[in-house]
This record gives C-alpha cells, structure tokens and sequence, in this order.
C-alpha cells in the first residue's frame, strides 16, 4: 500500500501574537500601540501574508487588556489592507501584501567580537550537503524499500498507541528504554545474530548514530587511540574526532579488517570499531579467525571492541553470519543494532548490548545527554515485534532485495563485463563498484547526480589508505524495473567522465 500524502503547509503559526510590548502609562493609547505592533511585525515579515492573527478574545487574555483597544487596532489595521477576514476561519494578513524578504535577511547586520566555539566541534569534517546523500532513488545508499513499508499495520499501533498511552508514558521512561521493547529485541538478537545478552543489558537508542556517540563518551578520553576501518564510515569516524581521539587507520581486504596489521600498528588502542558482517563500505565479511584474533586482542590488552552490525539482516548467499558479540566470553564487545534499514531511518531507533558491568556507566552518560529515548515508537515497535510482523516484514524485504541485488549484479555485468570491479554484494544493501584508472569518483557522482543517480563516491570514505576510486550503489530503494534503466544511464555519465 502506498502512503497517502499530506496536503502541503506553509510551515507558519497559525494563531500567534507578535511580541508587543504594550506601556499602560506611556499616554500612547493602547489601541495605537497594538496597531503598531503588528503593523512593525508585518513589515519585519515576522507575520506573513496568509498567517492567521489571533482572535480578538484570545489576544485579550494574552494581553491582559480589555477588548476594546484590540477591536479598534484590528479595525484600523483592516482598513489599511494589513488584515483581511476569511468567513467562519478568522483574520490572517492579507495575502495582497507582498512577501517581505525582512525574514530571511539576517537579523544581526554586522557580527563583532570574539566569537569562540569549541575544539570539539572544530574537529569534525565541515558539512557539505553533497545531492548523493539527500537524494532519493535510484542507487540512494542506506534506504530500504519505503513503498514496501506495512503502512497499514504500523499505521493502526501508532493510532492506538496515541490515543490510550499507558499513564506513565507521559512521566518517566527507563534510561535504558521500554522494558518489554527490550525483551523483544533481545529474543530477536539471541536468535538470529546470536548475540549473548539479556534485556537489562540492552539500551534504546536513537539510531546507530547515538550508539556509537554514548559508547565514545563512557569509554574514551582524549588521545585515546582507537583502531578504525579504513575505509570505513565516515559519521563514526566523526564521533571520534569529536571526543578527540587518535584515529589509528586500519587497512581492509577481502576478509574484513585487518587484524594483524591492526596490533602491529596499535597494540595498546584502547579498542577497535568494526563492521564484521558487512564492511563498510566495501561489504566484506570478518572471516572466523580474524574474528577470534581480535577478540583473543581484546581480551590480553584490555581493550573494547565495537561492533556495528548495521545491515547484517540482509545475507543473500548464505545464512545470517554470527555475531562477533556472540564469540566473545569476556564482555568485550559492545554491540551496535539499528532499524534504519530493516524499517526507516528517519524512525531514528537502534540499540546497543552493554557488557554487564557497563550498563550503569552508559546511564549515567545517558542522563546527561537526553535521559531517555522517547516512548512512542518503542511501544508501537515492540507491538510490531511481538505479534510477528517485524519478522513477516523482514523475510518479505530479503527476498524483494535480493531480486534487486540480483539484477544490478546482472544488469552491472552485462554493461560494463571486466571493466568494473564489483564488491561486497554478499549482504547488506549496497554493493561496492571500483573504478579503472583514469576516473576520478567524486566527479562520477556529481555528473551522475544531475541524471538523479544517487552514487556515493567510495573515496570519501578514506582516511588514510591511497583512495581507491569508486562507486556505492544502494539498491534497497531501487526497483527491479529502474535498474537496467539506471545502469545504462550509468554507462552515459561514465562515458561523459573518462580522463
Ligand atoms: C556503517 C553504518 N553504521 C550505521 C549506520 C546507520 O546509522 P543510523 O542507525 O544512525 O541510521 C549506517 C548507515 O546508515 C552505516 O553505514
């Protein structure tokens, strides 16, 4: 079922008062004083033409004053075309006034002064709002199928979840999070990643991305060293920078990270963050003995692993590979879980397993940061959970993606034959494409973004290592029908780029 869409709206406040600033014994009358004031507010475009102003009896009570000055004002302002009324909907500015562009000039003309902001947010890679990572469609990286989302099952939890809240919903809400959410997850994670946990062990979180933020916070100092996969994900590098730790970049091959080369180069990091069941971004898998390897690491010189196990759902050419969490017998590991791909990332939900004797640490940061997550989701999620149509959701998502995995390898090989190289088209919903000598990625994408092909350049994702140039192609949200079309117009940009 596809989603029915809201009307669109303006974005405005219907109802509101400017701010008037009214003196009872200025010898102004107020009636001109409130005139005035949204006269001012209409010519600083802080009212805008087509914005409801309160009614009359609701501004008298705001204000404090009788209703008199306040008809009379209203009266004035209607007389000069400022206001105009809609039968049985109230008074808006009149949408004859020309759209002032006071509002979206800067308020402060000229900025003076020191103006000082922190380190911390210095060391974080300048925003860029790059088109690959807003579009949506073909090849968009990181999104499911939004047209295949069960609306209607969602949909009605959310409605009765919204109208008959449990009476300490609106109070106070576990740090950790809901606790029969908790215990749904946690059966969900022992039995299909194999994750040693219990449900006092698991933290609701806002999506990977907090996860990763909350776990630097309770275990790093700054100049910590930390192992990072290199290539690797760009926004956990971020969480990093941010809490000012030492990158130590680790290069990956066909296995996952490698490990030896990891020890060698920071044997006392004080941990490592991994994505062992499908790398990112090249989509290798952390073979068995690198996985003991790191753990056997961890345990002898006390440090952490961190395992972000972000698309490990989708396994096409075998079954779901362990979790590394699941190996590990001394607590080491903290695992990372989200719902951005196996439901929507704007739904912003995820998880993290907390070795036992960190549970009360990550509170505690947790209460200095948002206290707890928020309920609602929580509550219509395990519902979805509980009565099996998470699990009906996932199974249906795994064989609609691997359809279009299937085609993109196909339709990728029939254009292109050896000239491309694909990886890491085992899992997840992304494949990896490594360009020939000669291209440049970033160019690729940007030429590509104009045909509204949504490739993420592979470069971006380096740190250290000499940056293979590439593509990654999300085929989550691209329909079989568009792929071959896709592809072909793929084969034209590439054309239009070669050195
Ligand atoms: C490696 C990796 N981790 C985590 C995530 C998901 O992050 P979040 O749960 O914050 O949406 C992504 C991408 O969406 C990813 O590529």
């Amino acid at each position: 079922m596809s989603p029915r869409r809201l009307k669109s709206s303006t974005g405005q406040v219907n109802g509101i008062a400017p701010t008037l600033m009214l003196e009872k014994s200025s010898g102004i009358p107020l009636h001109k004083q409130i005139y005035s004031g949204f006269r001012a507010a209409i010519l600083r475009g802080e009212l805008v033409p087509g914005q409801q102003v309160p009614s009359s009896r609701a501004l008298t009570v705001e204000l404090g004053v009788s209703r008199f000055p306040i008809l009379e004002a209203y009266a004035q302002l209607h007389a000069e075309g400022y206001f105009e009324t809609q039968a049985g909907l109230g008074t808006f500015i009149s949408r004859l006034l020309p759209v002032s562009n006071a509002s979206s000039s800067p308020r402060i003309a000229c900025i003076v002064g020191s103006r000082l902001a922190s380190k911390q947010s210095e060391r974080l890679p300048a925003f860029e709002e790059t088109p690959w990572r807003y579009g949506q469609g073909a090849f968009a990286l990181h999104q499911p199928a939004l047209d295949q989302f069960p609306f209607r099952t969602w949909s009605q939890l959310v409605a009765l979840h919204s109208r008959r809240p449990r009476a300490d919903a609106f109070h106070h809400v576990d740090p950790l999070g809901l606790g029969r959410f908790r215990t749904a997850i946690c059966s969900y994670l022992r039995t299909s990643r194999a994750v040693r946990c219990e449900p006092d062990q698991i933290m609701i979180v806002s999506g990977s991305q907090q996860a990763l933020a909350l776990t630097s916070r309770v275990l790093f100092d700054p100049e910590d060293p930390v192992l990072v996969e290199d290539p690797g994900y760009p926004l956990m590098r971020s969480v990093l920078l941010g809490a000012g730790c030492r990158l130590v970049p680790v290069p990956v091959d066909e296995n996952g990270m490698n490990v030896s080369a990891a020890i060698e180069l920071c044997e006392k990091a004080r941990a490592a963050f991994v994505t062992p069941s499908h790398q990112f971004p090249m989509g290798s898998t952390l073979s068995a003995s690198r996985r003991l390897q790191l753990i056997e690491w961890a345990e002898r010189s006390g440090s952490w692993i961190v395992e972000d196990d972000y698309d490990s759902e989708f396994r096409y050419e075998s079954k779901p590979i362990s979790s590394l969490q699941g190996l590990d017998i001394s607590e080491r590991v903290i695992y990372i879980g989200t719902f951005s791909k196996v439901l929507f990332a704007s739904l912003r939900l995820g998880y993290i397993v907390i070795p036992k004797d960190l549970v009360e640490r990550f509170i505690r940061v947790r209460l200095a940061m948002d206290i707890f997550p928020p309920y609602l989701y929580q509550e219509v999620l395990a519902d979805f959970m509980e009565r099996g149509s998470f699990i009906r959701h996932l199974r249906g998502m795994r064989a609609l993606y691997q359809k279009r995995r299937a085609t993109l390898v196909d339709s990728l090989e029939k254009r292109f034959g050896d000239d491309l190289a694909i990886h890491g088209a085992a899992a997840g919903l992304h494949l990896c494409v490594t360009l020939p000598k000669g291209f440049h990625d970033l160019e690729v994408a940007a030429k590509a973004a104009e045909q509204h092909l949504w490739i993420w350049p592979l470069s971006s994702c380096y740190l250290e290592c000499a940056p293979q140039q590439g593509m990654l192609l999300g085929y989550g949200n691209t329909p079989v029908e568009q792929v071959a079309k896709g592809v072909k117009q793929l084969q034209s940009v590439l054309s239009r780029c070669h050195a």
